[in-house]
C-alpha cells in the first residue's frame, strides 16, 4: 500500500490548473480557467477550474472535484493507480508501507489461472458452456474458469501465501461476522474475469450451473472494482470500438462473449447495473456511435429508456434495438442468426425517437388528463436536450400525441433550462433529489438544515416541503441523471459538506460585517469556528 503521508506530500505539490492543463486546453477566465468539458460532448467551454479552491466543476454535466478526482475520472483509474500516475507525472517518489502491492496484483491473476485449470476438470461446467455455444477458443479468449467449493479456493490462496484479509480486499472472500471464518464468495460457478480498461483483472462475474437462485454473483465494490463505472469486455473491445467508431452495449456477459465470437468485437456489457453517467467517460473518449442491445421485457425497456435519455442528453449518436421473444443476442449467435443480427444492429431506433415513443407509451392517450401528462413529460425531456435537437424532434412528440406542434413549448423552457444550468448548485440539487426519491430521509435533513441556508435552490426545496411533487421544477430535478440520489450515509456526508461550505461563507461575511463591533465579531467567529471544527470531524451541528 502507498504510505498515506507520502500521498499527503504529493497532494501539496499538485496544482489543479497544472494537472488539468496537462490534459486540456485552458483559457483564462477572470480568476478561473475554462475548458471544454471532457466528460460530456461540450461545444462551449463549461468546465471551470478554480485555482483558489483547487477544484474543477462542469456547469453543464455537473462533474467536479479536485486534481486527483480529475485524473481518476479522465484516465479511468482507481485511487492508487491515480496516485501512482500523478507521482510519475511530477517525478515524485512514493513510499510504500509494505511490498504487498506486488503480491496483490498477482492474487487476481493467480486466482484466475486456478479457476481456468479447474474448468478443465469440471465436466458439467464445460458441457454447460458447450451447450450454450461457447467453444474452447472463446473460453480461452475470455479466460473463463470455474470456482469450486469454498475450501478448495481458499486453500489455493493460502497455500500461495495470501491472507484472508487480502482475499477480502479483492472481494474474493468474505469473513463471517459470527465465527470469523472466511468463505469464498464464488462457489460452483462459471467465472467471468472482469478486466479494467487497462487490462488488470479486478473482479469477477460468476454464473451458477446448479440453479442457485442468484443466477449471477458479481464482485462487491472494492477499492479496485466499481461496477457502475465498468463495462465487461471493454478491454478486449476497445481497439475495435476505436476502429469502427461503434460500440454495442448489451446487458449480459454471455451476450458479449457470444457477439465477439462471430465478429462483433465491439460488444461490451454493463455489470447488472443501469447505464449511468459514471459509464460515460469510458464511452465518450472515442466518441463512438452507441448501439444499445437490450432485452425486450419490461425491465429491459425501462433500462433502455433511461439509457437513451442519458445518451441523447449527451448528444451521442446511435440507437436502441430490443430483443424479443425471450431471445437475446447470445441465443441468436448460438442459433446462427448472424445476418439477422447484423441487420438489427444497422436498423436501431435513434435515442430521441425511442425515448419519446416510450415516454408517450407510458400513458393512456385516450384519457385527456393522461395525454396532458404525456405532453408534459415529453416536453420536459425535449427541454433537457441541446437546443437544435429539441427543434428537430418537436414534431415527433406532437405526432406521437396527435397534437398540434405549437403545444410543444421548447423555446421558452429552453431559456429556463439555461438559466437553471447557469445557477445550478449540484450539492443542493443532490440533497433535493435524494429527499424527493427517499421522503423518509426528510427528518435527517430538517434536523440540521434550515430552508434559508439553501442559496440557489430554495424555491425547489420549498416546493418539496409543500409536497408539490408534480411541479415541473421538481419533476425536472427528478429526471436529471447528472444529479445523484444518495443513501442515508452519503446524504449525511453531503449535508456536512454543505454545512461546512455554509459556515465558511458565513464566517467571511461576519469578518466583513461593519455593523458588528470587535467583541461581537469575536463571539460569532468563535462559535462558527467551533461548528466547522465539529463538522470536519464528521459531527452534525444543529441550526440555530
Ligand atoms: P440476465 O438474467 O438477462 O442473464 O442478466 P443472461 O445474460 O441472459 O444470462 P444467461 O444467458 O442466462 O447466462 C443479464 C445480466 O444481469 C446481471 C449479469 O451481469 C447478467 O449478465 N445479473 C443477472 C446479475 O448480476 N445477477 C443476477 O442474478 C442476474
Ligand atoms: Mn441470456
Amino acid at each position: 500500500m502507498i504510505d498515506n503521508s507520502s500521498i499527503e506530500n504529493l497532494k501539496t505539490r499538485l496544482d489543479i490548473v497544472d494537472v488539468v492543463g496537462n490534459y486540456l486546453e485552458l483559457k483564462k477566465n477572470g480568476a478561473n480557467f475554462k475548458a471544454l468539458c471532457p466528460f460530456h460532448v461540450d461545444s462551449n467551454p463549461s468546465l471551470v477550474i478554480s485555482p483558489s479552491k483547487q477544484i474543477y466543476h462542469c456547469f453543464s454535466c455537473g462533474v467536479g472535484g479536485d486534481a486527483i478526482k480529475f485524473v481518476m475520472e479522465y484516465e479511468k483509474l482507481n485511487y492508487p493507480e491515480t496516485i501512482e500516475k500523478l507521482a510519475s507525472m511530477y517525478n515524485f517518489s512514493l513510499t510504500y508501507t509494505d511490498n504487498k502491492k506486488q503480491v496483490d496484483r498477482k492474487l487476481m491473476d493467480n486466482l484466475t489461472l486456478f479457476f481456468r485449470k479447474n474448468l478443465d476438470m469440471q465436466k458439467n461446467a464445460k458441457e454447460y458452456l458447450v451447450q450454450r455455444g461457447v467453444g474452447e477458443a472463446l473460453m480461452e479468449k475470455f479466460e473463463l474458469g470455474f470456482a469450486p467449493n469454498s475450501d478448495e479456493t481458499l486453500n489455493f490462496l493460502r497455500s500461495h501465501g495470501y491472507s484472508m484479509s487480502e482475499a477480502k480486499e479483492f472481494g474474493v472472500a468474505d469473513i463471517s461476522e459470527n465465527n470469523n471464518k472466511a468463505y469464498c464468495r464464488f462457489t460452483q460457478r462459471i467465472m467471468f474475469p472482469i478486466r479494467s480498461r487497462n487490462g488488470k483483472i479486478i473482479g469477477y462475474g460468476g454464473r451458477t450451473i446448479t440453479n442457485h437462485p442468484a443466477k449471477y454473483i458479481n464482485s462487491p465494490q472494492t477499492n479496485y472494482f466499481n461496477k457502475s463505472k465498468l463495462l465487461y469486455g471493454y478491454f478486449f473491445a476497445k481497439e475495435s470500438i476505436f476502429k469502427q467508431k461503434k460500440i454495442i452495449i448489451t446487458e449480459g456477459y454471455m451476450d458479449t462473449i457470444m457477439l465477439h465470437s462471430v465478429g462483433f468485437t465491439n460488444a461490451v456489457a454493463t455489470l447488472g447495473t443501469a447505464l449511468t453517467n459514471d459509464h460515460l467517460p469510458l464511452i465518450t473518449k472515442m466518441e463512438p456511435e452507441v448501439i444499445l442491445a437490450y432485452d425486450g421485457d419490461a425491465a429491459g425497456i425501462t433500462a433502455a429508456l433511461k439509457a437513451s435519455i442519458l445518451l441523447s442528453r449527451h448528444s451521442f449518436k446511435g440507437g436502441v434495438i430490443l430483443f424479443g421473444d425471450g431471445l437475446d443476442p447470445a441465443d441468436m449467435v448460438k442459433n446462427g442468426e448472424i445476418e439477422k443480427l447484423e441487420k438489427l444492429f444497422s436498423e436501431t431506433q435513434p435515442f430521441v425517437e425511442f425515448a419519446i415513443e416510450r415516454i408517450v407509451k407510458k400513458y393512456d392517450l385516450s384519457e385527456p388528463l393522461e395525454k396532458q401528462k404525456a405532453l408534459q413529460e415529453g416536453t420536459l425531456y425535449l427541454q433537457s436536450l441541446p437546443e437544435s435537437i429539441q427543434e428537430s424532434f418537436k414534431g415527433v412528440l406532437s405526432g406521437a400525441l396527435n397534437l398540434p406542434q405549437n403545444l410543444v413549448k421548447t423555446k421558452r423552457n429552453a431559456n429556463i433550462r439555461r438559466e437553471l444550468e447557469a445557477f445550478i448548485d449540484v450539492l443542493e440539487l443532490t440533497i433535493i433529489k435524494t429527499i424527493l426519491q427517499k421522503p423518509a430521509l426528510i427528518d435527517t435533513l430538517l434536523n440540521n438544515i434550515d430552508i434559508s441556508m439553501f442559496k440557489s435552490h430554495q424555491e425547489e426545496l420549498k416546493l418539496l416541503l409543500n409536497n408539490e411533487l408534480e411541479n415541473p421544477r421538481l419533476v425536472r430535478i427528478g429526471m436529471w441523471d447528472d444529479i445523484k440520489v444518495y443513501d442515508e450515509t452519503n446524504l449525511l456526508s453531503a449535508m456536512i459538506t454543505f454545512l461546512i461550505r455554509f459556515y465558511n461563507e458565513k464566517l467571511l461575511s461576519i469578518k466583513r460585517d461593519k455593523t458588528l463591533n470587535y467583541k461581537e465579531k469575536q463571539f460569532h467567529i468563535r462559535s462558527i469556528q467551533e461548528k466547522i471544527f465539529k463538522l470536519k470531524k464528521g459531527e452534525l451541528v444543529s441550526y440555530e
